[in-house]
């Protein structure tokens, strides 16, 4: 069987590309499972700063595997505990940035919004079309999509199910920038390894501080984000980036 998950490393950023062409990278159980096997292999390297996720230049994935969910029962589909799955990507620590061309549908568009940015070629598609199939979407779309978007487009994007454009995501606020078709994966790699080079202690951090906006008051946030950010003083990496700046040259981190 061919590898679902074909993946490779270009200095820090290490890349996981869906690999089943055949169905527009339908997100299966065997997938899935590859897929947080290497992400959670690369937020364990040392040498990997970010990650990036991509599609083929016709999708990004077009859902969940409709084949694999279509006979299940109620019980067959809450035994499998998808829930768990999307718990694991959604703990990777280090930044993943979705290179999205072509159709990101269903579990597909719940994919790159598990991700912490989207770069969309012109010709990407988003949208959760679950409601087509008599269900709602159930990785997490009704509540990221709602919060990236807000709740009047949402409820018409999943109500409705259609697609919205890369432009029309990108004005909503769930595309973090536009690009060619032609460019999507090198512009993608480009912001990539630009985060690469920063330190990698002050990213998860970010990444941390960032995601804790949807689980904590205004308050909160700002008290757990000072505290984040002192801790960051316990680094060797602080003490580097602040002395290269004094020193008018570029800062080594060493992720220490
Ligand atoms: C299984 C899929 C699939 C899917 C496409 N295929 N999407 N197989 N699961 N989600 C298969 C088709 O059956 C077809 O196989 C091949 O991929 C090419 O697709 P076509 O339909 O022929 O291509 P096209 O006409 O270009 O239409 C593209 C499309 C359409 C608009 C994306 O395929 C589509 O509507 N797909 C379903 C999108 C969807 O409803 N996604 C949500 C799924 S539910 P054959 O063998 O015929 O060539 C979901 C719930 C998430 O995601 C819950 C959390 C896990």
């Amino acid at each position: 069987m061919a590898d679902l998950i074909l993946t490779n490393t270009e200095g820090p950023v290490g890349v996981c590309t869906l690999n089943r062409p055949e169905v527009l990278n339908a997100l299966n159980i065997a997938l899935m499972d590859v897929l947080i096997e290497r992400l959670e292999a690369f937020d364990a390297d040392p040498a990997i700063r970010v990650i990036v996720i991509a599609g083929s230049e016709k999708a990004f994935a077009a859902g969940a595997d409709i084949g694999e969910m279509a006979d299940a029962s109620l019980v067959d589909i809450s035994e499998r505990n998808n829930l768990a799955r999307w718990k694991r990507v959604a703990a990777i620590r280090k930044p993943i940035i979705a290179g999205v061309s072509g159709f990101a549908l269903g579990g597909g568009c719940e994919l790159a919004m598990h991700c912490d940015m989207i770069v969309a070629s012109e010709s990407a598609q988003f949208g959760q079309p679950e409601i087509k199939l008599g269900v709602i979407p159930g990785a997490g779309g009704t509540q990221r999509l709602t919060r990236a978007v807000g709740k009047f487009r949402a409820m018409e994007i999943i109500m409705t199910g259609r697609f919205m454009t890369a432009k029309e995501a990108f004005d909503a606020g769930l595309v973090t920038k536009v690009v060619s078709k032609e460019q999507f994966l090198q512009e993608t790699m480009a912001l990539a390894r630009e985060i690469g080079k920063m330190p990698p202690l002050a990213l998860k951090a970010a990444k941390e501080a960032i995601l804790a906006v949807d689980n904590t008051t205004l308050a909160t946030g700002l008290e757990y984000e000072r505290r984040l950010f002192y801790s960051l003083f316990a680094t060797e990496d602080q003490k580097e980036g602040m002395k290269a700046f004094q020193e008018k040259r570029k800062a080594d981190f060493k992720g220490k």
